[in-house]
């Protein structure tokens, strides 16, 4: 008789919409091959602390796919490469508890971890991987900045709301004749920014990949003035930075997190365009409203497309690879390829052309 496989899966990171999606075609196309999947609570921490793990059963997951968020929890703490734990003293100390990780997934019977994560999330599957557990990766985050796929779902959700969001502004901020800074996220890449912008109509949209002329921002807006259009909308990246200068950052935040929390250079900017141009100007952080809610049709179909595919990747017995999108495929990519590179815009790309021609200053 042909084994039963024993699929964990886990997300980890920020959430991204489409997770859920994700989980349930994983377990619908393991269920299709008589396999079974377990649920990983809060990304790794549910193989150090096991007392959680669900069996996901098609009851369990009927009707997720256009659901937000995720059912098993996540986190961008947790690294069980450098956990922090507190010693007797009190004291918190960063440990290596990995060995525990795979010492739990052996004793759980898993043939192979299903990681639904971003960059980070999938470097510690990586290493897990070499630490003997069969890995198969699949890339989420709204970010868009993971390689060797064209695409991550949540990205167009992101940028959906986002561009809603810009929409709203147009009408207030010409009411005002104010100009306002539209600061959203992408860590150090500019696809929510520039995709968001430039279907929003935005004046000016900024890019970690273009570093800008505060100058060059403010002569743009007046000549928009000077031609009758007394009001502005700039789009910028939360990574993006001036020309010399550095990116704006809010340090580590909370203990256990390995990345620092950007953010900022949306009321810096406003700031300096009020001084600059004597224009009111208002700055708002779209945060994570970028991040929340149902997935659209299109993040939807992605993720449950990466879910399939990740189970037939396990079928093939692929691991130590991530799914990823090279249209009209899905290929299994090998997760070294991916691990501590960005997937940045490309300077030479249509979209910035496209911006450039219809009057969109980038700031350079
Ligand atoms: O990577 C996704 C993302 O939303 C980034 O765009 C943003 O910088 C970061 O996560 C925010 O992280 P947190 O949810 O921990 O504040």
């Amino acid at each position: 008789m042909e084994k039963r496989i024993r699929i964990a899966i886990n997300t980890g990171g920020g959430d991204a919409p489409g997770l859920n999606a994700v989980i349930e075609a994983v377990v619908m196309a393991a269920y299709y091959r008589n396999w079974e999947v377990y649920g990983i609570k809060n990304s790794y921490a549910g193989l150090l602390n096991t007392d959680e793990v669900m069996r996901l059963t098609p009851e369990s997951v009927s009707h997720i796919s256009n659901t937000g968020g995720t059912i098993l929890g996540t986190t961008n703490r947790g690294n069980p490469f450098m956990m922090p734990v507190t010693n007797l003293a009190g004291e918190v100390e960063i440990r290596d508890v990995s060995d525990k990780v795979v010492e739990n997934f052996k004793r759980l019977r898993f043939d192979c971890l299903i990681a639904v994560g971003g960059d980070g999330s999938l470097g510690i599957a990586y290493q897990l991987y070499k630490k003997g557990i069969p890995v198969v990766g699949v890339p989420k985050t709204i970010d868009n900045d993971i390689c060797e796929t064209v695409i991550t779902f949540g990205f167009d959700t992101a940028v959906s709301i986002a561009t809603e969001a810009i929409d709203r502004l147009h009408t207030t901020a010409k009411s005002h004749e104010r100009v306002m800074v539209v600061e959203v996220m992408g860590r150090h890449a500019g696809w929510i920014a520039l995709n968001s912008g430039l279907s929003g109509s935005a004046d000016v949209i900024l890019i970690p990949e273009i570093p800008f002329d505060i100058g060059k921002v403010c002569d743009h807006i007046m000549e928009l003035d000077v031609n009758g259009q007394h009001y502005a909308i700039v789009v910028v990246a939360e990574g993006a930075s001036p020309a010399g200068g550095r990116v704006i950052d809010k340090g580590k935040g909370e203990v256990g997190r390995q990345d620092v929390m950007l953010g900022g250079i949306g009321e810096y900017l406003a700031k300096d365009i009020a001084v600059r141009t004597g224009k009111e100007t208002r700055s708002i952080v779209l945060g994570h409203l970028q991040r929340g809610g149902n997935p659209t049709t299109f993040d939807r179909l992605i993720a449950l497309r990466f879910g399939a595919a990740a189970v037939r990747i396990v079928g093939e017995k692929k691991f130590g690879t991530m799914v990823g999108l090279d249209p009209p495929h899905i290929k299994a990519v090998p997760l070294e390829k991916i691990i501590g590179r960005i997937k940045n815009v490309p300077l030479d790309t249509d979209t910035i052309k496209t911006a450039r021609e219809i009057g969109i200053s980038l700031g350079d």
